[in-house]
């Protein structure tokens, strides 16, 4: 047993947590030091797309970090390898994770190969799971959030905001008490249009993307316009809190959309530049317009660091919009795969 954990009991034990990912609406792009965000970001987490992660503990003499890793059932010595780095890197504020033997078993409810990316959802699921086996380990009664989304953040930067119910913000705001560059926060003046929200996500492609988010962060830290998009995400982050209080659907639409669009242009705008859209990508939104115009529903979308279309609507216009992706949008998408998604509590306890 380490020093620092020679008050912890020497049990057994096994915990398991669901954990969804999340869409932000103003989008957290450039990074620095330790997983620090360069501006403030605010996100609503989901409910359907989330990943369910197991883990045992067992006492053991050995030094080290020591685990077992199963993704969908199967060892995966690739995915083994990033955890066993990241516990490293955490250790120091989890001391137990030398003294325990770990079989970490994970699934996600979307198909790993859906262009989902799984990373806030993996990751936030692994650290509840860790948070809890502190919290037994050391007869605490519960579980810190607040410790849970920094740990999260570490593993990913979204996934800080994973564990926070609906809507959570997450980087350090002047104009908004209590928000850290090291955890998330929940945003809870939210008005009810927005707390049964949908979110559907139309796959355009399910390749692994071309860049990944994190060579995107670093790219922005030579991009000319940087110091400019930061000032204008934590602009938008006062206007989304006011459009939150109010229930505009509307502008909440177009700042998402606004929001998605800079995103993808700081990417054509990189050194070296890169696209993630797909033509189908274009064609969607271009439909979306059209059906918007026509309807005059408040269907608008948004954007990961990636080719998929998320389509985001209130509950009420449920079945238009339904019938419209069915006659529109799914002879665009790979394989007519769609994921429909709402806005969701967070993460559960399932063991
Ligand atoms: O958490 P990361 O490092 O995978 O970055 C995610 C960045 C975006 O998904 C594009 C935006 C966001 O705020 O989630």
């Amino acid at each position: 047993m380490s020093e620092s954990s020679a008050n912890t009991s020497n049990i057994n034990g096994k915990v398991a947590w669901k954990s969804p990912s999340n869409i932000a609406i103003v989008k957290y792009w450039g990074k620095y030091g330790n997983q620090l965000p360069r501006n403030t970001s605010l996100s609503f987490t989901l409910s359907n797309a989330f990943t369910i992660t197991s883990v045992a503990y067992h006492p053991k003499e050995s030094s080290g970090i020591d685990i077992d890793f199963t993704f969908e059932g199967s060892r995966n010595k690739a995915f083994e390898q990033r955890i066993v780095r990241f516990l490293d890197s955490i250790a120091k504020e989890l001391p137990f994770l030398y003294d325990y033997h770990l079989e970490i078993a994970s699934e996600n409810s979307f198909p790993h190969s859906s262009g989902i990316a799984s990373s806030a959802s993996a990751m936030s699921a692994l650290c509840m799971c860790l948070c809890d086996i502190d919290s037994q380990i050391h007869h605490k009664e519960n579980i810190d959030i607040q410790f849970a989304s920094h740990l999260s953040r570490l593993g990913s930067g979204s996934a800080s905001r994973s564990v926070i119910p609906f809507f959570g913000l997450w980087g350090h705001h002047n104009d908004i008490p209590n928000s850290s560059n090291e955890y998330a926060i929940e945003m809870t003046e939210v008005h009810d249009v927005f707390r049964t929200y949908h979110d559907d996500i139309l796959i355009v492609s399910a390749k692994e993307k071309s860049v990944s988010s994190s060579a995107g962060h670093q790219l922005m830290e030579g991009n000319v316009f940087a110091d400019n998009r930061y000032q204008q995400a934590n602009d938008r982050i006062i206007e989304l809190l006011e459009i939150l209080k109010k229930g505009d659907v509307d502008r909440f639409g177009k700042l998402a959309e606004d929001e998605a669009l800079t995103l993808h242009a700081l990417m054509m705008c990189s050194d070296p530049s890169y696209i993630l859209m797909e033509p189908n990508t274009i064609e969607m939104i271009n439909r979306i317009r059209a059906f918007r115009k026509k309807s005059s529903l408040p269907v608008y979308f948004t954007l990961d660091a990636g080719p998929n279309i998320h389509l985001l609507y209130p509950n009420h216009i449920e079945s238009e919009v339904n019938k419209w992706i069915n006659a529109e949008l799914l002879e665009l998408t790979a394989d007519g795969k769609i994921i429909k998604d709402k806005v969701g509590n967070g993460p559960e306890k399932i063991i």
